[in-house]
């Protein structure tokens, strides 16, 4: 079972289109998919049709009730099934505040469960607080949409050092699958350098033991399609709103290229090299190129639109304060827990 999470803490970008829409087309190639909605807004909730109310069993009970998450999979189309989200979700962190292992909640009510889906689809909320957290903990791999423009990659730097923490900490095999850009316009020049940009740092980070050293760049691109925007008011995919759109196209190709990763895929639990003791940890905390600290440079062209054009590496900037990387920096000094297998 390949368990995906969709985040990025930069709202608007394409999280819930893209769970939406590559959860319908992998379901169209016939495999079974579990969407799961973590974030209160409810839009992916919306988007299936289904009413977001407290009267239908949601993430919200199986997350604060101990509710068995059987109970919460509502099936909604052919081959896709959902756990709906509520405006209760919104409670959730707080009511959790003082329960141990609330990170991994999701993980253990899904391992107790088993359910039977080939993919899992976890829709993140617009944060990098528990929901995302809970979605981390459970994941083996991190999809990020992200739309190409301009200051596009600020935060990526505070969004890979999360998925560097979890990983370290609760989830060795989390890796980063890729980067999909969303609302994509290839006829500007910025989207070029933000693309340049991504990929100087992919690159930069090929055989060290991050977790997003094999991410990639998706050669499907989303591109900005009206189509997209309207279908979730019908209570609709884009494959059934309209199944000839380049909105649909396009999150097929998504499927395509992401079910070709299937050789590719880390199984859930696998050890890899991200899990070392975080004393040894290869996560520069200041800025270094490669560090998730290097992107987003206000000097480089995305940064910058008036630069001429992007630098062959990216630069150094620290997206990180002085204080969460003093909180970073502790953390580090911290042993291992016992979660690690290794
Ligand atoms: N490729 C696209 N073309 C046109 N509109 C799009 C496209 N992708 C997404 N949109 C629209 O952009 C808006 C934001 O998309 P979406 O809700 O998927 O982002 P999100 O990252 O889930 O947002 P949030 O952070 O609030 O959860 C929506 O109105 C959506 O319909
Ligand atoms: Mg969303």
């Amino acid at each position: 079972m390949r368990i995906i999470a969709l985040m990025n803490q930069k709202g608007g970008v394409g999280k819930t289109t893209t769970t939406v829409n590559l959860g319908a087309a992998i379901a169209e190639a016939g495999k079974k998919v579990l969407l799961i909605d973590l974030d209160p807004q409810a839009h992916l909730t919306i988007n299936y049709g289904v009413e977001p109310s407290a009267e239908i069993v949601s993430l919200y009970n199986v997350l604060i009730e101990d509710r068995s998450i059987l109970e919460a999979i509502h099936q909604v189309q052919n081959n896709v099934a959902l756990i709906p989200s509520s405006i209760d979700l919104a409670a959730a962190e707080i009511e959790l505040v003082s329960v141990l292992g609330r990170e991994q909640i999701l993980k253990k009510r899904l391992e107790s469960a088993q359910p039977d889906f080939d993919y899992v689809l976890l829709d993140c909320p617009p944060s990098l607080g528990l929901l995302t957290l809970n979605a981390l903990s459970v994941a083996n791999e991190v999809i990020i949409p992200m739309q190409p423009h301009f200051l596009a990659l600020q935060g990526v730097g505070k969004l890979l050092e999360t998925v560097h923490l979890v990983s370290r900490r609760m989830n060795p095999g989390l890796k980063v699958a890729g980067i999909v850009l969303t609302m994509f316009d290839s006829q500007t020049k910025l989207t070029g350098e933000v693309v340049n940009d991504l990929s100087s740092f992919i690159e930069s980070a090929k055989g060290k033991p991050l977790p997003w050293a094999s991410a990639r760049i998706f050669k499907s691109k989303i591109r900005r399609n009206i189509k997209l925007a309207e279908s979730p008011s019908f209570g609709q995919t884009i494959l059934t709103y309209d199944p000839t759109s380049n909105g649909a196209a396009d999150y097929r190709a998504l499927a395509k290229e992401i079910l070709g990763m299937e050789g590719t895929a880390v199984a859930p639990g696998t050890v890899v090299a991200t899990a070392l003791p975080i004393a040894n940890s290869a996560l520069p905390i200041e800025s270094t190129a490669g560090s998730p600290s290097s992107i987003g440079n206000p000097q480089s062209a995305v940064g910058n639109p008036s630069k001429p054009k992007s630098p062959p590496k990216p630069k150094l900037a620290v997206l990180v304060s002085p204080e969460e990387a003093a909180k970073l920096k502790a953390a580090h000094k911290v042993p291992e827990t016992a979660t690690n297998p290794t």
